[in-house]
């Protein structure tokens, strides 16, 4: 199948072994765009059958020779939330825990194809910048395809596993005492140099792999996909993804509609959900994002106009939540559904509540939340939700 880039500026093409990732004409990002012309899809989305990442293989642009750097991405669990249901007379809900990715973040679909690409490009270092996850993923894909591996991240607020995740795979972890922001334009300014392969958003191979998400959650609700997709956002690449999954479903002719995308945003950290209520077709960054989520404290988010597009052409709507929601949120997940998710997972969740409350997701809807990863990377906000153990004196004074 014939596949190019797509300048998401200027419209201008390019073809897929260009080796940099910002559009030659106007700066702007790319994205991966297909003819699909003759693909008949129904094969690939036929009932039954484990669901992966490489299971769409077909609808994702790599050789057909290339061997897959993989360990089993996708397949993420869909659970019913009944008891959330009845605390907040919801229709139907439902999460999607990403956090069952081989890292434990849904970053594991994207690195799994980029960290593929850059095995098929040769390269023989790869870098990200990262608020932890992205780290984590790509510091053990590297390792797994034996390439050299370079995380920046923040020095202050990276959550401890994520961080010894990257450690433990043996990346070359570097601290700056600057945020995300900071962090991401050095690892920008290094990438020019072409000595390592980017592996950030802005990388489209990466928003590839994150896309077939929207296919399992067509796969795993059909025949009837969910009314709205609640997704936390920090850099905006998730929910780019997501929306191009649910665009190519429309193309190959699978489903007519696809559901109305939330963006849930924390408060001190929400450009995209300002720009969203003001009603304005561009962000303004913040210089300080300050939120407990430290995956989604960013303040200038990268795909922020793939992200607002995703929310307007889908007829959702972005919100941002207040740290306090996040993590009545988390709790609630971990004590009425026995699901431990970190807290930037936990605003999607925290996201639907409020619309709730405000009346606009009703009683009669059927809802999903994207949890994006595991509770166990953060031990340390997950404190404040924890009980304290009990000590034992005597089992009478206990059960
Ligand atoms: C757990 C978690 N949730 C959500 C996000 C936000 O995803 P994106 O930056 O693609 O918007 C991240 C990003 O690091 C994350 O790690
Ligand atoms: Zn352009």
């Amino acid at each position: 199948m014939k596949a190019w880039f797509k300048c998401i500026g200027c419209n201008g093409t390019a073809p897929l072994e260009q080796t940099t990732f910002l559009c030659a004409n106007c700066g702007d990002l790319l994205e991966v765009e297909y003819e699909f012309g003759e693909v008949d899809a129904t094969p690939i989305f036929s009932v039954g059958g484990q669901l992966s990442v490489w299971k769409y293989r077909m609808l994702l642009p790599v050789a057909e020779k290339t061997i897959s750097i993989s360990m089993g991405e996708g397949g993420t669990r869909l659970i019913r939330c009944f008891n959330t249901e009845h605390q907040f007379s919801l229709g139907e809900l439902y999460v999607k825990t990403e956090g069952d990715n081989p890292t434990g973040s849904f970053k594991d679909r994207g690195m799994t194809v980029g960290v593929t690409k850059a095995v098929e490009g040769k390269a023989s270092a790869v870098i990200c910048a990262s608020t932890g996850n992205t780290a984590a993923s790509m510091s053990a894909y590297a390792a797994r395809a034996g390439l050299k591996a370079y995380v920046v991240v923040p020095e202050s607020g990276v959550a401890r596993g994520k961080l010894l995740q990257s450690l433990v795979y043996g990346a070359n972890v570097i601290m700056v005492s600057d945020n995300f922001d900071g962090a991401l334009k050095s690892v920008l300014d290094t990438e020019r140099s072409g000595r390592a392969y980017l592996l950030n958003s802005v990388n489209p191979f990466r928003l590839e792999g994150q896309k077939t998400l929207a296919f399992e959650i067509y796969e795993q609700t059909r025949p009837t996909l969910p009314d709205k997709v609640f997704i936390p956002v920090g850099n905006g690449g998730n929910i780019t993804a997501l929306w191009k999954g649910f665009r190519e479903l429309v193309q190959l002719g699978l489903i007519d509609r696809p559901p109305q995308i939330v963006g849930v945003q924390a408060e001190g950290a929400s450009p995209i959900v300002q720009a969203y209520e003001q009603g304005l077709d561009r962000i303004q960054p913040l210089s300080n994002p300050t939120t407990y989520a430290s995956a989604i404290r960013i303040g200038s988010p990268v795909r922020w106009k793939e992200a607002l597009e995703a929310i307007k052409r889908s007829g959702g709507l972005a919100v941002a939540v207040s740290d306090m929601q996040i993590r009545q949120a988390q709790s609630l997940l971990a004590r009425l559904e026995g699901v431990f998710v970190e807290p930037a997972s936990a605003a999607s969740l925290a996201g639907l509540i409020k619309l709730r409350y405000k009346g606009v997701v009703e009683g009669d809807e059927k809802l999903l939340c994207v949890l994006t990863g595991n509770g166990l990377k953060d031990p340390d906000s997950a404190r404040e939700i924890a009980s304290e153990p009990t000590r034992l004196t005597s089992f009478d004074r206990i059960l």
